[in-house]
């Protein structure tokens, strides 16, 4: 399988929770490494940027007021299938419905307030972690 990398946020929720290290503690127990990470405050330019893409939805307003209201940790998780894996260990976007286990089922709430976020493609990933993080902010190992 081939070495990816993928953008991670640590959303309000679970930062409010104080439960940053157990979450990021599972992604290296699933053999991913943390190769970038830093805490920030988003205004509604940077999350909304982030979530163009839903820029239509009818929870749009509430995703970017969501992502504004603490601080989040975002980072560039590295691996073999880290996209999917990484998608795996965060389980459905909705926690109602995500598999026992995951980062989902155990810290999150609700559709919006769902504790994590995970680059859902390779192409997203390129575009997410270039969001957030300049060439040298990325240690490789
Ligand atoms: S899609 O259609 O698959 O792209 O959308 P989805 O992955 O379901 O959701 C995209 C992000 O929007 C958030 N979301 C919501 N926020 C607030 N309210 C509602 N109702 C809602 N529905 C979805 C969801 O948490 C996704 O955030 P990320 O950060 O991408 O996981």
């Amino acid at each position: 399988m081939a070495v990816e990398r993928t953008l991670s946020i640590v959303k309000p929720d679970a930062v409010g929770k104080n439960v940053i290290g157990e979450i990021l503690a599972r992604f290296e127990k699933a053999g991913l490494q943390i190769v970038a990470a830093k805490m920030l405050q988003l205004d509604d330019e940077k999350a909304g940027g982030f979530y163009a893409e839903h820029k239509e939805r009818p929870f749009f307003k509430d995703l970017v007021e969501f992502m504004t209201s603490g601080p989040v940790v975002v980072q560039v998780l590295e691996g073999e299938g880290a996209i999917a894996k990484n998608r795996d260990l965060m389980g459905a976007t909705n926690p109602q419905e995500a598999e026992a286990g995951t980062i989902r089922a155990d810290f999150a709430q609700s559709i919006d307030a769902n504790a994590v976020h995970g680059s859902d493609s390779a192409a997203s990933a390129e575009r997410e972690i270039a969001y957030f993080f300049a060439a040298e902010e990325i240690c490789a190992r």
